[in-house]
């Protein structure tokens, strides 16, 4: 569907209504009489952390923080500068926020919706398209009229699923299904006139339908050997009693991101509490992070860890138990 195209809301009632027609085939699988998926697909809540929360290169904040001028400066942008006579669908944006796992993309995602001062809603679109036939558009439409009403920032957590290519050699209803429900999101997603935020691992093949409609892809970087520092340092409590040596753990330990020092610092102080040592000694915060090290490369090596964030059409179908396409 051509961005620019008027969208005819019957569009999506028609979507809806094929859907269901296919939910009620014989041989699709039911929901329980009583189950009320909604309320579990997505969740509102009060952003759980701010920017000062996270450690973050300058370049990655900067680009954050161009997409929420989007927000502040509407009327110097818009009246002021004029863009509004050109930029007309504007204030309709999304932002992915892309890199490796544990860099601190979700935390981001609270951190624009807590500086919007807006609750945000968490969406994981991997159970959305998994879940019963019919229901899927259903739940999407609740989904955005809610937030709406609410005033809520949608937030599409683990989007891999979601910003991968559409299944093209379509062989089974499950595959229907699958771009039905994508389809719907699409005219869910144009229609729609705010912020979106989206949080991705690596996505090996984007549908440029859903990419079109991103206006900022903002990468998050493994920390260099500077933000490690400020890691360690956050991650220390002050009030911890520790002879370790964090320029030198910053200066050693690369390739690792903030979740792996957070984990290895609780790790390290589990290791002195069990023991009824007094200090947590340094040597504990460096066996610490060479196992969560070791750990990474074994996962890596047997390669089932890593098939989960390499997101394809096959990881799509997969989600149905469907063969892969060919
Ligand atoms: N840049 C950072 N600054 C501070 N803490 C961080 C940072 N990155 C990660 N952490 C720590 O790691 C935890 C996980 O971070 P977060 O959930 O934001 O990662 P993510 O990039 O969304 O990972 P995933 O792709 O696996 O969802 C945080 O709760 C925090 O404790
Ligand atoms: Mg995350």
């Amino acid at each position: 569907m051509p961005l620019g195209k008027r969208i005819d809301p019957e569009e999506i009632k028609q979507m809806a209504r094929a859907m269901e027609e296919q939910a009620a085939r014989p041989g699709t699988p039911q929901p329980e009489a009583d189950s009320s998926p909604a309320y579990t697909l997505f969740q509102e809540e009060k952003p759980r952390y701010s920017f000062a929360d996270i450690i973050m290169n300058r370049d990655t904040y900067e680009a954050i923080q161009d997409v929420l001028a989007l927000y502040e400066k509407r009327q110097l942008l818009f009246d002021e500068w004029g863009l509004g006579q050109t930029h007309r669908k504007q204030n309709c944006a999304g932002i992915n926020l892309y890199g490796p796992s544990g860099t601190g993309k979700s935390m981001a995602a609270h951190a624009i919706a807590n500086q919007l001062g807006r609750m945000i809603l968490t969406v994981d679109y991997s159970k959305i398209e998994s879940k019963y036939v019919g229901e899927t558009a259903k739940n999407l439409v609740a989904m955005f009229d809610y937030a709406k009403e609410s005033g809520a920032v949608i937030f599409f957590d683990e989007a891999d699923a979601l910003l991968s290519r559409r299944v093209t050699n379509m062989s089974n209803s499950t595959d229907v299904s699958v771009n039905q429900t994508r389809s719907t999101l699409l005219v869910l997603i144009n229609e729609y006139n705010d912020l979106i935020l989206y949080a991705t691992n690596f996505v090996t093949n984007y549908d440029p339908a859903f990419i079109r409609r991103i206006l900022s892809h903002v990468k998050f970087e493994l920390p260099d050997e500077e933000n490690r520092r400020r890691l360690w340092s956050m991650y220390i409590p002050k009030t911890l009693p520790t002879d370790a040596d964090i320029p030198g753990l910053a200066a050693k330990y690369g390739g690792i991101t903030g979740a792996d020092i957070s984990n290895a610092v609780l790790n390290a102080s589990l290791r002195a509490a069990r023991k009824e040592e007094t200090t947590v000694a340094h040597a504990y915060f460096e066996e610490a992070v060479e196992r969560i090290i070791r750990s990474k490369t074994d996962n890596a090596d047997l390669g089932t860890m890593t098939s989960k964030r390499v997101v394809s059409e096959e990881y799509v179908k997969s989600q149905f138990g469907g063969g892969l396409p060919e």
